[in-house]
C-alpha cells in the first residue's frame, strides 16, 4: 500500500468565517504539469462525497457522478485550441470571440469509461465515440487488450479517454498504446476520470509526459488489492449493476 496524507481545507464561501466553515479532505496537489485537477469547489467536494458514501443508492450514484463528469468534459474542452471567430449580434454591433477548432472523439474505456459517454454527448452533439476492452489475464494479473474499434481518422483528431477511476494506470496505459499505434500523437490525448491514484497519475507523467490528464480528484493511494483509497469502490458495479 502507497499513501499521501489527506489535505484538509475549510470549504463554503469567501463570506463565512473560516470557523463557521466544515473541515473537508480536498485531492492532494500534484507537480506535475499535464495533470489537471479540477479547483476544489464546495459543489464539486459535496458532489463526490456523495458518490464516495456506501450508502449512496445506484440511482444518486449515477445522478451525481453524470454532474461530476460534465465538469471534466466541460474543463477538457478547454485544453482544445481555439481561433478568433467576430460575429455581430442581433443589435448590429461586432463581437471578438473564439470557436473550437479541430475534430474531436472520445474513446471509452470499457465498462466503467462507458459511463463518462452521455457526460461528452451532452457537450459534443453527434461526438464519435470508440471503445478498448481491456481486461486482467486472471493468471498472469496482467492486463490483455481483448478488444478496440476506433473512427478510421483517429489520428487527425483529439481524442478524450475516458475511464472514471485511474488507480494502478495498467489499462490505461494500454490504452494509449494502442491509441498511439493509430498514430494519434500523445499530446492530442486529454485522459479525463473522476478519481485518480497518485501513483496512476506518477506513473503516466514520467511515461506520458506530453499526455494531459484532467482529474477531479488525487486520493491518498491504492489498497492490496489495487482499489483506489479512500475512493468509492467499483464504478462499474455501483453505476451500472449494483
Ligand atoms: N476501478 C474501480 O472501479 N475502483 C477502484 O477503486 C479502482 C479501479
Amino acid at each position: 500500500t502507497t499513501g499521501t496524507t489527506a489535505p484538509a481545507h475549510r470549504v463554503g464561501p469567501d463570506y463565512r468565517p473560516d470557523a463557521q466553515k466544515p473541515t473537508a479532505t480536498v485531492s492532494t496537489q500534484i507537480s506535475y504539469d499535464n495533470v489537471h485537477i479540477l479547483p476544489q469547489t464546495s459543489q464539486l467536494l459535496a458532489l463526490l462525497t456523495m458518490i464516495r458514501d456506501k450508502n449512496t443508492a445506484r440511482a444518486d450514484f449515477i445522478f451525481y457522478s453524470n454532474r461530476i463528469i460534465r465538469l471534466l468534459v466541460e474543463e477538457g474542452l478547454n485544453h482544445l485550441p481555439v481561433i478568433g471567430h467576430t460575429i455581430t449580434t442581433p443589435v448590429g454591433q461586432s463581437y471578438a470571440g473564439v470557436k473550437f477548432q479541430g475534430k474531436i472523439c472520445g474513446v471509452s474505456i470499457m465498462r466503467a469509461g462507458e459511463a463518462m459517454e452521455q457526460g461528452l454527448r451532452d457537450c459534443c452533439r453527434s461526438v464519435r465515440i470508440g471503445k478498448i476492452l481491456i481486461q486482467r489475464d486472471e493468471d498472469t494479473s496482467k492486463p490483455k487488450l481483448f478488444y478496440d474499434k476506433l473512427p478510421e481518422d483517429i489520428s487527425e483528431r483529439w481524442v478524450l479517454l475516458l475511464d472514471p477511476m485511474f488507480a494502478t494506470g495498467g489499462s490505461a496505459t494500454m490504452a494509449v498504446d494502442v491509441l498511439k499505434s493509430k498514430r494519434v500523437p500523445e499530446d492530442r490525448i486529454l485522459f479525463l476520470n473522476i478519481i485518480a491514484s497518485p501513483e496512476g497519475v506518477t506513473s503516466f507523467a514520467k511515461r506520458f509526459p506530453r499526455l494531459r490528464v484532467v482529474t477531479a480528484f488525487v486520493d491518498q493511494g491504492l489498497d492490496e488489492k489495487n482499489y483506489i483509497v479512500p475512493g468509492l469502490g467499483d464504478f462499474g458495479d455501483r453505476f451500472y449493476t449494483l
